[in-house]
């Protein structure tokens, strides 16, 4: 049966993008920024990126043409990042070039109308902070400090939103695996157990710095946004699944929306004698205690099902999200958890991803009954495919039905959540034009726009009309016969 699905008046409609997949061209240290992580593994191990690519979308230079592109498909908002790399300097000053440069950005941005929400840290951080572990060294909590306190200063007045990390989970777990940049000798399971703790200390010190500058402002952090499911009832799933989520969401969330780290799980590796002593500070307590987030960001692509580990227990993959599949080794005698795909699932098979839109809305409820039902945007939703050449028609637009699908089904469960009182308030879809997805590179596109290679054009797919009407009338049709079948894709 055909159903209208009406979202509330004021619910905020856009797409996330991230800095440094659309806006240089390649390395930017020739013009005189600092060499970003991913600069320096694209220079050591380029082969281990889809095709050999960089970064090409060239936003830097074509923001006025993007942005034009945002406001024809009428967004009422837009989530960008700020490189880490060119706003700060190797000797932590404020470069006033990338300054210049965001505070244009973001004029543009305001001057179309939309609610700006800007991430600090999405995967990029400069080189020599990479050099000395990253998000396992807690050097740099201070270092975040630095570039938090001039991004608020420098921006604040043109920025609605901010947001301090997109998505921990892959800050803490993807360099550990080689995924993202890391040097090989700080690829230790300890130093994994150190950014658990690293990671919501430096979102607590961050906040600290935006009370001083901007007390009233909106403060957030981005979050996986799957619900953690176990693969049965059976005991040693459920304590698997509860392990799991203590590890890759709520050492995130709970200390920045309720103060309070689960200290369930350190004591957890504190009893397998794994936990790293020095990462703990005295202080750290009353620092979440102090500094909490007034919104959430939450991705969502695909449910994380665990299942409690079985046979061999020396390698661990602790992402679940990249199909990566166990390049960590660690050697131990416990068992911690492993990622199990449930069998006859509906798969989007271009990204190995499950396709279960209700577990969006299960996470939904748990901010609304486990989170004081704390404010949420939905940061990131996409359907990423490979190859979408072939569902090009004769006038040579892209037919993507499976992407419109996807979308009706996702929002028809933030819909079913906030009918139920959950409080979400936006949807910023991953992404509207096809970017750069490091390692993947230009493998999946998630656009609502194709960018082609070979021209730098930016060409309107079907879904990309179907979401300017979306956004419109902030409604949709959706026939409730077609949910949970197979994508024509
Ligand atoms: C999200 C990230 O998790 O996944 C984005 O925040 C990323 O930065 C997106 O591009 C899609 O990733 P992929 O690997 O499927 O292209």
């Amino acid at each position: 049966m055909k159903k209208t699905i009406q979202f509330p008046e004021g619910f905020l409609w856009g797409s996330s993008t991230a800095s440094e997949q659309i806006e240089s061209k390649g390395n930017v240290v020739e013009e005189g920024y600092q060499k970003s992580n991913w600069n320096w593994m694209f220079e050591q191990e380029q082969e281990k990126f889809f095709e050999q690519r960089f970064a090409e979308n060239d936003f830097w230079n074509r923001y006025e043409e993007d942005l034009t592109i945002a406001e024809e498909m009428n967004f009422s908002t837009i989530r960008l990042s700020i490189s880490w790399s060119k706003l700060i300097k190797e000797d932590n000053t404020t470069n006033q070039k990338a300054v210049d440069k965001y505070r244009e950005i973001f004029k543009t941005a305001k001057d179309k109308n939309m609610h700006l929400i800007v991430c600090l840290e999405h995967f990029e951080i400069p080189q020599v902070i990479n050099e000395y572990g990253g998000f396992g060294n807690r050097k740099i909590i201070d270092d975040m400090r630095i570039f938090a306190k001039a991004a608020f200063t420098e921006f604040g007045d043109l920025v609605d939103r901010w947001a301090i990390f997109n998505e921990a989970l892959a800050n803490s777990a993807a360099p550990m695996l080689g995924i993202h940049p890391s040097l090989k000798e700080n690829r230790t399971f300890a130093n994994y157990l150190r950014s658990l703790w690293i990671i919501p200390v430096a979102q607590a010190a961050v906040i600290e710095e935006f009370k001083k500058i901007l007390p009233e402002g909106k403060i957030g952090s981005i979050f996986v946004g799957s619900k953690i499911l176990p693969r049965s009832e059976e005991k040693e799933d459920v304590e698997a699944a509860k392990l799991a989520e203590m590890m890759m969401f709520r050492c995130y969330v709970d200390p920045a929306i309720k103060g309070e780290f689960p200290m369930e799980m350190v004591e957890h590796f504190k009893s397998l004698d794994e936990w790293p002593e020095d990462v703990i500070h005295e202080e750290d307590f009353e620092l979440f205690k102090n500094n909490r987030i007034n919104w959430v960001g939450a991705n969502y692509y695909k449910p994380t099902r665990i299942a409690a580990e079985e046979g061999e227990v020396e390698n661990f993959d602790v992402t679940g999200a990249t199909g990566a599949g166990s390049i960590f080794t660690h050697k131990r005698n416990y068992k911690l958890f492993t990622f199990w795909a449930k069998p006859g699932a509906r798969m989007n098979k271009h990204r190995g991803m499950e396709i279960s839109p209700e577990t969006l809305y299960a996470r939904l409820i748990d901010f609304k009954d486990n989170y004081g039902n704390i404010e949420v945007i939905i940061t990131e939703n996409g359907m990423g495919v490979s190859n979408e050449d072939r569902f090009r028609n004769e006038e040579g637009q892209i037919q993507d039905n499976y992407r419109i699908q996807f979308f009706k089904e996702h929002l028809y469960w933030v819909k079913k959540a906030i009918d139920e009182g959950a409080n979400v308030t936006g949807f910023t879809m991953w992404t509207y034009i096809d970017n750069w997805s490091w390692v993947n590179a230009y493998k999946n596109r998630y656009g609502y726009i194709e960018l082609d290679l070979e021209t730098g054009k930016r060409i309107w797919k079907k879904s990309a009309f179907w979401a300017k009407e979306l956004h419109k009338t902030n409604s949709f049709e959706i026939d409730e016969d077609s949910l949970g079948k197979e994508l024509d894709d």
